[in-house]
């Protein structure tokens, strides 16, 4: 069952050229510029209408979420807020009738994010869910939706489910820019051929995987992590954090780079292991600077760069190249060796990595 991988969460990590591939399947053909969501046809009008777009969901559907306000609001320029349903739930928050929800959960009976939901509905909202697995309560509570079809979720840290996520949101953000025109017939026409070369790269992304392990070796012991990144990649940093913390048990925080001056560069020595997600994109110079600052402190870089990159790797203690992809795909294959390194550290320390203690895969409980 388990494919003769070790557990369940390497195999689902490696599965992702294909998981990723699956949500796609039939909805985009970059050939001759098919992009159809079948659950969207009835609601891609209110979506190019909508004054805002409410993401909810919870830890990594969350983070998913994240991506998806940097997507929506630079393809279809649409004011997005991203809200952890828990809070959402409780806050009296102000909703309209033109604001769409668009609910994130692999489970999809998440209580939190099913009772954000209900809470949405009941003030005329129209609900749009993303859910992987098919009949899941919250697939039945929203209006209308698009599974992400990344096949079952085995264990309890999510990998796949956060990608197939990422691509779905993407697939909608990129149709609804091109119904509001917010994005050229080129620009298209690139994301869509984009797209549909990401199972490729995120597959070249394992040629690293080796390295990646002798790198968790190193850091099998370290007491804390930091993960710096900018624009796309500050969701994964909060991302690559929450999979360390959850399986290894290693305290690990995520930051947005430049919010480091603001308070955890405190926490900067020789002692402080720090990932930076360091692609060549339009934040790449101030994430060098980020990198000085932290280097002048002596804290121990890790850094995630794009496959050629001659400066960062003068720069730092460990690079692990990605492939280059368009800047909004980034997060599809940075988050991929951050996964595994959370996934070899584990394994190193000797924890359960598919039932983590304390974790279940579905929180039915609030
Ligand atoms: C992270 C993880 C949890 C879930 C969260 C939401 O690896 O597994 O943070 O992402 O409990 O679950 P779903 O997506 O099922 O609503």
């Amino acid at each position: 069952e388990k494919g003769g991988y070790d557990h369940f969460m390497i195999k689902e990590i490696f599965e992702q050229p294909r998981s990723i591939a699956d949500s796609m399947r039939g909805r985009l053909r970059a050939a001759d510029m098919h992009l159809q969501l079948g659950g969207l046809n009835n609601y891609l009008e209110k979506l190019a209408c909508a004054e805002r777009i409410i993401l909810v969901g919870c830890g990594t559907s969350w983070h998913a979420g994240l991506v998806a306000e940097y997507l929506f609001e630079e393809l279809a320029r649409i004011n997005v807020e991203v809200e952890y349903a828990s809070e959402f739930r409780y806050r009296n928050p102000v909703i309209r009738e033109n604001d769409m929800v668009i609910a994130i959960s692999q489970s999809g009976e998440t209580a939190d994010t099913l009772a954000a939901i209900e809470l949405a509905k009941s003030k005329g909202a129209t609900i749009f869910g993303v859910c992987n697995v098919v009949g899941s309560s919250i697939a039945r509570a929203t209006h209308a939706g698009a599974y992400t079809h990344a096949g079952p979720e085995i264990g309890v840290a999510s990998t796949k489910a956060f990608t197939a996520q990422v691509t779905v949101l993407t697939l909608i953000a990129i149709a609804v820019a091109r119904r509001k025109n917010t994005i050229s017939e080129e620009t298209y026409r690139q994301l869509l051929g984009a797209l549909e070369a990401i199972p490729g790269k995120v597959e070249k992304v394992f040629e690293h995987a080796s390295r990646i392990k002798e790198i968790a070796y190193i850091f099998t012991y370290a007491r804390n992590f930091i993960y710096l990144g900018r624009g796309f990649n500050f969701p994964v940093a909060l991302e690559g954090a929450l999979k360390l913390k959850e399986i290894s048990y290693i305290h690990a925080e995520g930051y947005p780079a430049a919010e480091m001056k603001h308070g955890p560069i405190a926490l900067i020595d020789e002692d402080m292991p720090v990932v930076f997600l360091a692609t060549r994109d339009s934040s790449y110079e101030k994430i060098v600077s980020n990198i000085q600052e932290v280097k002048a402190r002596r804290g121990r870089v890790i850094a995630i760069v794009t496959e050629g990159d001659t400066l960062i790797p003068e720069m730092v203690d460990f690079v692990i190249e990605v492939p280059e992809v368009h800047e909004i795909l980034t997060p599809l294959v940075s988050v991929i060796p951050l996964q595994l390194l959370s996934y070899y550290i584990a394994v190193m320390r000797g924890r359960n990595v598919d039932q983590p203690r304390n974790l279940a895969k579905s929180v039915t409980v609030e």
